[in-house]
């Protein structure tokens, strides 16, 4: 029988299971309890009393390029708001004037009652834009990633799926009845190997990024393709990170190779370029309307705030009308890797406006990533497990709104702290070519306890 010290709540706040220093409850009783772990974990107070906690720092104003932290205002190089669009004012008016007609939400999944015009429009406007016979919306980008992942594939099949994909194909394919085959990142050989063995009677389901959301590195989409097609396997490509950013008229990666007829399954998020929240699937009519009646995580949830929608909806006009915001996006990104590479930092394999800076050691990067803070620059750290262990980043990405004091200002303090903490020391740094590759580096991670510690608990990065 459990027995509880008092009915005031549920936490312990000081990581012993069978202590209680703030009069919350605890369950006492020989049965395990499912929050022992939560008591225990501590590692991120270990950051945090080292002051090189980096994650969850408080926004109290936004505008555009530039954001104000503790009263302080700092250049955003952190946000995936590429063209600059999420604080337009004909954005955010489109926003008010949905509110105004629809309500602040739609209270209910688009299968019931939930299913506004507003929806609808923005389906037919992507699927216009995407040369795609039809789009279906989902309240997240995430939530696309697992309705496709879980409602197309079933026990007899196998997604072939890069391991440097994003975490919600990942979650998408835990959620999948299909077996899961992950292949060395960005590797249509190694993609060949595994679709090899399979049998016929295995649907086959490559899923791969567009544009990797770490490494920045553009997916080799041509060879993938053509591997996949010899398998009969159906080909789905993540464009999060290059809607807005590539293709013609940053339609994405598909579009940006030609390959449009070539791919079965397009998911997008308005998350990044189109400045708001949401996602989408853009196929063929079949697959679209079978999503629609199985995807449960689309029929079980509320749909897209009248807001974001409208929102999204102008956005995307705005971005076909005033294509000199891709070009300008993609002048900052070659400032950018330019400017970097003449450094002397390690910016791996990346082709687009995400921009890995190499640090190293774990320890090493959220100190990098704090002096910036406080010269005034918002950028993330992303350590092990997000990235392999020793191999750190500060996650660095472009917008089209920067401008060129701001980003000569970005580098020159990268330069200096780079420099304070000695992170050119080592040779191989500057001699290695990417920080994917497993090519010898003898990184120093001599860090110490600290750097075991804050290693397990520091490397989700939501990006
Ligand atoms: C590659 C990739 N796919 C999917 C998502 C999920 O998108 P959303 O933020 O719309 O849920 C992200 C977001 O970070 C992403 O980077």
């Amino acid at each position: 029988m459990s027995k509880t010290t008092n009915d005031q709540g549920n936490g312990n706040s000081n990581g012993n299971s069978n202590g209680n220093s703030n009069g919350n409850s605890i369950a006492i009783s020989s049965h395990k309890d499912v929050f022992t772990k939560c008591y225990e974990f501590n590692q991120h107070t270990k950051a945090q009393s080292l002051g090189l906690y980096p994650y969850f720092r408080t926004i109290e104003a936004t505008m555009g390029n530039q954001v104000v932290c503790n009263g302080e205002t700092k250049i955003m190089i952190g946000s995936n708001n590429y063209l600059g669009l999420a604080q337009d004012e004909r954005v955010v008016e489109a926003a008010i004037a949905a509110t105004r007609k629809y309500g602040s939400g739609c209270t209910g999944s688009r299968f019931l009652n939930g299913n506004i015009k507003l929806h609808e429009d923005l389906e037919e406007a992507l699927a216009k834009f995407l040369k795609r016979e039809a789009v279906l919306l989902f309240s997240t980008g995430f939530f696309a990633n697992q309705g496709a992942l879980s409602s197309l594939l079933e026990n007899t099949d196998a997604i072939l799926c890069d391991r440097e994909n994003h975490a919600s194909i990942i979650d998408g394919c835990k959620s999948s009845l299909a077996k899961t085959i992950p292949f060395k990142h960005n590797s249509a050989d190694a993609l060949r190997r595994r679709l090899k063995r399979l049998p016929e009677t295995t649907g086959k389901f490559l899923v791969v990024d567009g544009v990797f959301s770490m490494s920045g590195d553009i997916v080799d989409l041509p060879a993938m393709q053509k591997v996949a097609k010899e398998y009969g396997c159906r080909v789905y490509v993540d464009e999060a990170h290059s809607l807005g950013v590539l293709g013609p008229k940053g339609e994405g990666t598909v579009h940006h190779f030609g390959l449009n007829s070539e791919v079965d399954l397009m998911m997008g998020t308005f998350s990044k370029s189109l400045g708001s929240m949401g996602g989408f699937l853009a196929g063929s009519k079949p697959v679209i309307e079978f999503l629609k009646h199985k995807a449960r995580c689309f029929m079980f949830t509320a749909s897209l705030a009248p807001a974001v929608t409208g929102g999204v909806l102008r956005a995307l006009e705005l971005m076909q009308e005033e294509p000199e915001r891709i070009t300008k996006l993609w002048k900052n990104t070659y400032k950018m890797h330019e400017g970097f590479k003449s450094l002397g930092f390690n910016i791996g394999t990346t082709q687009t406006p995400v921009v890995p800076i190499l640090i190293g050691s774990e320890i090493k990067a959220l100190q990098f990533a704090q002096r910036l803070f406080e010269a005034g620059i918002f950028a993330t750290p992303a350590v092990f497990p997000a990235v392999r262990y020793g191999e750190a980043i500060i996650r660095t990405s472009y917008m089209a709104t920067h401008t060129t004091d701001e980003l000569d200002y970005v580098l020159d303090t990268f330069a200096r702290i780079g420099k304070e903490l000695g992170i050119f020391d080592d040779s191989a740094y500057r001699e290695g070519t990417t920080r994917r590759v497993n090519n010898g580096y003898d990184f120093d991670v001599q860090d110490g306890e600290e750097s075991e510690a804050l290693r397990a608990s520091l490397g989700a990065n939501p990006q």
